[in-house]
């Protein structure tokens, strides 16, 4: 059996879907049941409850599982989550686990410096020494985070960023969903790294560019101060210690300056990457404001 965790989250539910669409068996976990909202009624998926914090929550969600898709948030508390997690699934017998981490598309990131990418590093290290088999995929920039900019975009027709000129190169979901599937279906990963980057560097005037042709009207970018910025995401509610981590995070790739796209996983999962145009056409209801970004059936 094949478990994936922080399946009502935006990659886990993208991963889930996808063994729906292919007809595979699969357990999703999550925290309780007023989470499995989304999941609900998609075949093939056997959803489970249990808090990847306390192991003695996770005996039959890991009960019979052979190879795990480890996710959860990226907040404070994502190292001790997964490396308690590693050893609930190591004791429980699990032989193979696939972490989802990340790796910023930007030239010269240093991930020491970040909490989130620093984090990464230290649970892949807590895997590899663990002595069970891995695999790491390794996305850059969700394209779905510009969902995040929906209330500037129909409030005032902007892309309010601090990011100059700077280039991104996001990816879309549903391609490291693809990734992820095949991975766990099919031999030959252990050992392996899975960087993947979207098929395009983008400034951020070209990213809006492409939301303003699939929505049919102007949008443009604001290239705001990393101070502006940060007031923007304490008035949305972000908490205080989130905004200040994305404000260090936005001022880091605006002094690197360019991303360098990486297309080699698509190309070893035989998969057509997603552009941003595609991606904001497929999602132009939620980028005018129309619908609500959530977890969509099969
Ligand atoms: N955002 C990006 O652009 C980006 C890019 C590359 C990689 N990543 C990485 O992708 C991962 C997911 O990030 P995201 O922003 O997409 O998060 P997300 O959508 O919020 O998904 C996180 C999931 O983990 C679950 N979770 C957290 N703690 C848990 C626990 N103790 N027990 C069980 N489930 C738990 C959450 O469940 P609840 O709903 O119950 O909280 C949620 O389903 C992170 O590791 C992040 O660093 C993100």
């Amino acid at each position: 059996m094949i478990l994936i965790t922080g399946a009502n989250g935006r990659p886990g539910s993208a991963t889930v879907r996808e063994f729906a669409r292919q007809g595979t068996p699969v357990r999703a976990l999550v925290r309780g049941p007023e989470k499995a909202e989304g999941l609900r009624g998609l075949p093939g998926v056997d959803v489970v409850y249990g808090d990847m914090l306390w192991p003695e929550t996770l005996k039959s969600a890991l009960a019979g599982v052979d190879r795990v898709l480890m996710i959860s948030g990226a907040g404070p508390l994502m190292l001790e989550t997964q490396c308690t997690f590693i050893d609930a699934a190591i004791s429980a017998g699990v032989g193979h686990i696939v972490k989802f981490s990340g790796k910023d598309s930007v030239d010269g990131f240093d991930n020491e410096k970040f909490r989130s990418s620093r984090s990464h590093e230290q649970i892949q290290r807590y895997l590899f020494a663990a002595g069970t088999p891995w695999t790491v995929l390794q996305p850059s920039q969700f394209m779905h985070v510009y969902f995040e900019e929906v209330p500037d975009i129909v409030g005032s027709g902007e892309l309010r960023l601090p990011l100059g000129d700077t280039t991104l190169a996001p990816v879309d979901i549903d391609d490291i969903a693809k990734v992820a599937y095949a991975v766990l279906t099919t031999p030959g990963h252990e050992g392996k790294i899975y960087p993947m980057t979207g098929p395009e560097a983008l400034t951020m005037a070209e990213a809006a560019q492409h939301i303003s042709e699939a929505i049919g009207k102007p949008v443009r970018y604001r290239d705001v101060s990393s101070e502006e910025k940060q007031q923007d995401w304490l008035k949305a509610g972000y908490p205080p210690p989130r905004a200040s981590a994305f404000a260090q995070l936005f001022e880091e790739r605006r002094k690197l300056g360019h991303s360098t796209v990486d297309l080699s996983t698509h190309r070893r999962f035989d998969i057509e990457p997603t552009t941003f145009a595609q991606f904001t056409r497929r999602y132009a209801d939620i980028f005018r404001g129309d619908t609500q970004y959530g977890v969509t059936p099969v």
